[in-house]
């Protein structure tokens, strides 16, 4: 068989027949969580898209393998110390190569109609080239002026599509690695990455106006043969299949079209969206939708005939006691509601489509099972799927760009609707996380190992929040998860604040494993360093942090006289060079003489420095080292209220002397991070709060939480706020300017509020699924607000896992 290019210019293909195709790369949108008004919302674009379309077109979609180079290639930072991250890409390559990650691509190829009479003649040599067995380019290249008229044309067919589809023009090696990966279908080991985002893999391959005349021939040389030798292991006895040799090696590829499909189905949800079906099978499916538009007119009056017939055979059974069959009362409707529908919307083409799938594999035994499986997926949506006996080298062919419409595809034409085509959704897949990042899990709304990547640097390089939210039940591993991510952001280079409320130490544990420096405060206890705001701070913050954690260690607000003494007793030591907290007593007994209101405060300050938590930060000791990239506050002895008791005992002031001490450390900590993540633009940092529920439930946590994230963008920084009920937040205000959003495991009860935070609906399914999850599942919302279900993977080393555990029962690695 002979490829149908015979010379490829940027985004363009002349075929031998001398028809010309532009090639798209089309970015599959993440559909199977989008909100009701979401999918109608893109199914009403893809409509638009599929009117606009050429006198031929093709919807290709295909599961390409990612090789392990490619995967480390977006794995690895882009900056930061390469010895820390090696410690992690070994591990996490090796985990990628043995689960065979895929990702979906999607191109929209569409033929560009003739200009003029001389435009649609075949080109000087394709005739000689059509003679030939084997695929070649030809020996005239296109003229330069041809080349940039197809362009055009091509430019004014992206331009209507371009607000639309999230689409751009394919380069000339994206195309060339259609045609290549083709031919590999099947392999063990296609060994091919995409071009583009490996450079160097297609040699010829150049992102604009290339000729990729060497790199096409090499890489899609092959020899096909339909129904295979006699000689190929387990060769069945229907021999419906292609074998494709390369150099890479035999493989084998079925070939199956859509042959039945409902008659009637709803959108969303209610029997169409056949074509994200594929990306649910556990083996990688490519499909293509090939379609020519039917101008209305002409598309009426063959659908009167068509209903003229149908008349006629229903008259045959006139008389009939068993009247009708079924069957044809059912296409009379079909006939009736195309009939109605595109007298009704006379802009609106018929599409005569044609569905097909391809599955591939090095042993036919595998490859029968893969096709018993694809078609048991289909039929579950009474979709059938035929395998065409001596057709499987057309329908090959017809998944290509540039190949003519010929028999067996005219076969398994469907007359559909634009309507109809886009409840299909040919750009919706499965798919969620950044383009490059740490390997945190794999997507299991698809159902081949899908890598999820995730960046925690990534939202504010794009201007967006980098500030993450993590909830779920006791025990769902959202901490397991946000250690995972503290520790991949270390590697990366960045630096990490956390505060760890645990008796247990938790986030203390990770300091011996974590890339680069660790330090571990111990807040309160005999802790020997000191955290005095007075001597921590510089400038504004150093007077406004100090006054706000006085008033509330003792309780006071700045509208009583007692705050009003605090304030000016901090302004006085601050103006002092070496000021310390401990110097306010001091200044307000000095106040207190003509101030009544000092002399209350001093009182209540001197009761709070007897607490030992107190000494944290009115000590006279070493004030803790801030500069490490690992920074953990241990403070399992602050004695927090629970937010209800908070709220409501705040207001009514009977908080317990320890828990109002216990949250003004909590705000001296949390100032801290936010002061240490805010240093460096130049560097990612996160401020983590495990266990964030104490922070949201008073005023200047939130406050503090609420600042740090407002301003964590522009200073390359982000809040983690980790929790059990995304109702620790308070409202929702906190909750709409984070960016990454995770929602693991949930009581029944609380899924809606969980599922409200992810922006998914809070449909039975979704509720039954965040109910049943298991440990490390949950569903993940980018920052680029693209839904999946994930599964984060374990810890990449046994010492790592170590570290993450909090099981008291599982000290080893989960076999
Ligand atoms: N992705 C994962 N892979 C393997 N094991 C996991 C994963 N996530 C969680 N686990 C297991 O589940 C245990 C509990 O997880 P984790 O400590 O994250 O719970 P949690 O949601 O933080 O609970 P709590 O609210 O009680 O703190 C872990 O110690 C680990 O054994
Ligand atoms: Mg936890």
């Amino acid at each position: 068989m002979r490829l149908p290019a015979r010379f490829i210019a940027g985004n363009l293909v002349w075929a031998p027949d001398g028809s010309v195709w532009a090639v798209f790369r089309v970015e599959p949108f993440s559909y199977p969580w989008l909100p009701h008004h979401e999918k109608l919302r893109l199914h009403r674009q893809t409509r638009a898209a599929l009117r606009v379309l050429p006198s031929e077109a093709l919807v290709l979609s295909l599961c390409a393998a990612l090789s392990s180079r490619e995967l480390s290639r977006r794995v690895a930072p882009r900056e930061g110390d390469p010895t820390r991250w090696a410690e992690v890409a070994g591990p996490a390559e090796r985990m990628a190569s043995e689960l065979r990650p895929t990702e979906r691509l999607s191109f929209l190829a569409a033929k560009l109609d003739a200009l003029g009479p001389r435009a649609g003649a075949p080109l000087l040599g394709s005739a000689a080239a059509a003679v030939g067995e084997s695929f070649g380019l030809p020996r005239r290249p296109v003229g330069s002026a041809e080349v940039a008229r197809k362009a055009e044309q091509a430019g004014h067919l992206l331009s209507l599509l371009q607000g639309l589809l999230p689409i751009r023009p394919a380069t000339a090696a994206e195309v060339c690695w259609i045609y290549a990966g083709a031919v590999r279908r099947g392999l063990a080991d296609p060994a091919l990455d995409l071009p583009g985002s490996c450079p160097g893999t297609l040699p010829g391959g150049r992102a604009n106006g290339a000729v990729a005349r060497p790199s096409l021939v090499a890489l899609a040389d092959a020899v096909f043969k339909e129904g295979g030798l006699a000689g190929d292991p387990d060769r069945p006895a229907h021999r419906r299949y292609l074998r494709v040799e390369t150099e890479a090696g035999v493989a084998y590829q079925a070939l199956l079209a859509l042959s039945d499909m409902p008659h009637r189905y709803h959108f969303p949800g209610g029997g169409g969206e056949w074509l994200p079906t594929a990306d649910t099978a556990g083996f990688p499916v490519d499909w293509c939708v090939r379609m020519r538009p039917i101008a209305n007119r002409v598309a009426q009056a063959s659908a009167r005939r068509q209903a003229r017939q149908l008349q006629s055979q229903v008259g045959e059974y006139d008389g009939d006691p068993a009247g009708t069959p079924p069957g044809l009362t059912e296409a009379m409707e079909a006939i009736h509601d195309l009939r109605a529908q595109l007298s009704a919307n006379p802009t609106d083409a018929e599409l005569q489509a044609t569905t097909i799938l391809a599955v591939g594999s090095e042993a036919l035994g595998d490859l029968e099972e893969k096709v018993a499986a694809l078609r048991a997926l289909y039929a579950t949506g009474e979709y059938g799927l035929h395998r065409p006996i001596g057709g499987q080298l057309g329908l090959f062919a017809a998944m290509l760009p540039g190949s003519p419409s010929r028999p067996p595809v005219r076969d398994y034409v469907h007359h559909l609707l634009c309507r109809d085509l886009a409840a299909g959704m040919p750009f919706g897949a499965a798919g969620v996380g950044d383009p490059q990042g740490m390997l945190l899990g794999y997507c299991v709304d698809a159902g081949t190992f899908r890598p999820v990547l995730f960046d925690p640097a990534y939202g504010p390089s794009v201007n967006r929040s980098g500030s993450l939210g993590a909830f779920g039940a006791l025990g769902s591993g959202k901490s397991y998860f946000v250690k995972n991510v503290v520790h991949a952001a270390l590697a990366r280079g960045g630096r990490v604040a956390a505060l760890d409320r645990s008796a247990t130490g938790e986030y203390a544990r990770l300091a011996p494993v974590a890339p680069g420096r660790s330090q571990v405060v111990a807040v309160g206890g005999d802790s020997s360093v000191c955290l005095d705001p007075l001597r921590v701070f510089s400038g504004e913050a150093r007077v406004g942090i100090s006054v706000g954690f006085l008033t509330l260690a003792t309780g006071t607000s700045l509208g009583e006289p007692q705050g009003l003494a605090l304030s000016e007793a901090v302004r006085t030591v601050a103006s002092r060079r070496a000021g310390r907290l401990a110097d306010v007593v001091d200044v307000l007994e000095e106040m207190a003489v003509t101030d009544p209101g000092a002399e209350a405060a001093r009182r209540t300050l001197r009761e709070t420095c007897r607490s030992p938590l107190a000494r944290f930060a009115f000590g006279s000791g070493e004030v803790a080292a801030l500069d490490a990239d690992y920074l953990v506050f241990h403070a399992p002895g602050l004695s927090l209220p629970d937010r209800e008791t908070a709220l409501r005992e705040h207001l009514a002031r009977r908080l317990l002397p320890e828990q109002v001490l216990s949250q003004a450390v909590l705000y001296l900590v949390a100032a801290v991070a936010r002061q240490v993540t805010f240093s460096d633009p130049d560097r990612f940092a996160a401020a983590l709060f495990d266990e964030a529920w104490y922070l949201t439930a008073s005023l200047q946590g939130r406050s503090l939480l609420l600042d740090g994230i407002r301003d964590g963008r522009k200073h390359n920084a982000a809040v983690w706020i980790v929790s059990q009920h995304p109702n620790d937040l308070g409202d929702d205000e906190l909750a709409h300017l984070l960016g990454p959003r995770f929602v693991f495991r949930q009581a029944r009860a609380a899924a809606p509020a969980a599922l409200h935070f992810v922006g998914v609906e809070p449909t039975e399914r979704a509720v039954d699924l965040l109910a049943g999850a298991t440990e490390g599942s949950c569903l993940f919302r980018d920052v680029q607000d693209r839904v999946g279900r994930i599964q984060v993977l374990p810890a990449m080393t046994e010492e790592l896992h170590t570290a993450f555990e909090t099981n008291p029962a599982a000290g080893r690695r989960p076999a």
